[in-house]
């Protein structure tokens, strides 16, 4: 892995670019696109799971061709590494869900915890539907969560990714794209 985050070039750090900004910007507006259909009667709530979501919410709710209302929540289950911990650790600041339609837009589901929890908790406190938008699914995330999202943007194999929102250790969100993280094995020398 990119030890020394610091001082090493972006091309040291990234492997196979699966994305492009293209691209993403394409699924996107498809995505959006069945949400304007589906919500079309149905006023709603999108919430975003902070941070990772954040390009693809700013960018996804402006193609919703609907008056949606917007909230943020942070969930982390990640304590600055790339392996999960089973537990989400933090959700603060749940705001007043009670009788309202809410769409989670998440960046990638994984072990699925993080989604299983969000969903469980909006129950909770008595939301009237909750669906699940997530722009990136990990290859088995069948077997690992029984919930299944209503809008996928892409599936990808079991990798670590960044880009787009996603991170590792808090860099590379800004990058446009969705890359692959290169491991220390990948001949990476850092
Ligand atoms: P779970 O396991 O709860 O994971 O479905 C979802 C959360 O874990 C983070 N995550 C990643 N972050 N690259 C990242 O930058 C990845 O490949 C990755 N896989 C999981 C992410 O915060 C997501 O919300
Ligand atoms: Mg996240």
């Amino acid at each position: 892995m990119c030890a020394e985050l610091s001082h090493v070039s972006l091309s040291a750090c990234l492997g196979e670019v699966l994305f492009t900004q293209e691209q993403i910007a394409d699924r996107v507006r498809e995505l959006a696109a069945l949400i304007t259909a589906d919500y079309q009667d149905t006023p709603f709530v999108v919430m975003s799971v902070l941070k990772g979501s954040v390009f693809f919410l700013t960018d996804i709710t402006r193609h919703i061709d609907l008056p949606i209302e917007m909230e943020f929540v942070r969930i982390s289950t990640y304590r600055g590494g790339t392996s999960p911990q089973l537990e989400p650790l933090f959700a603060e600041h749940l705001f007043s869900v009670e009788g309202r339609h809410v769409l989670v837009v998440e960046d990638i589901l994984d072990t699925g915890a993080t989604l299983q929890y969000a969903i469980q908790a909006l129950l909770d406190k008595g939301a009237a539907s909750v669906r699940t938008c997530v722009l990136l699914a990990k290859q088995g995330y069948e077997t690992r969560i029984e919930a299944r999202p209503d809008y996928i943007g892409f599936c990808i194999p079991n990798v670590f990714v960044v880009g787009y929102g996603l991170d590792y250790e808090e860099r590379f969100r800004n990058l446009p794209f969705v890359a692959v993280l290169r491991q220390r094995n990948d001949g990476d020398n850092g």
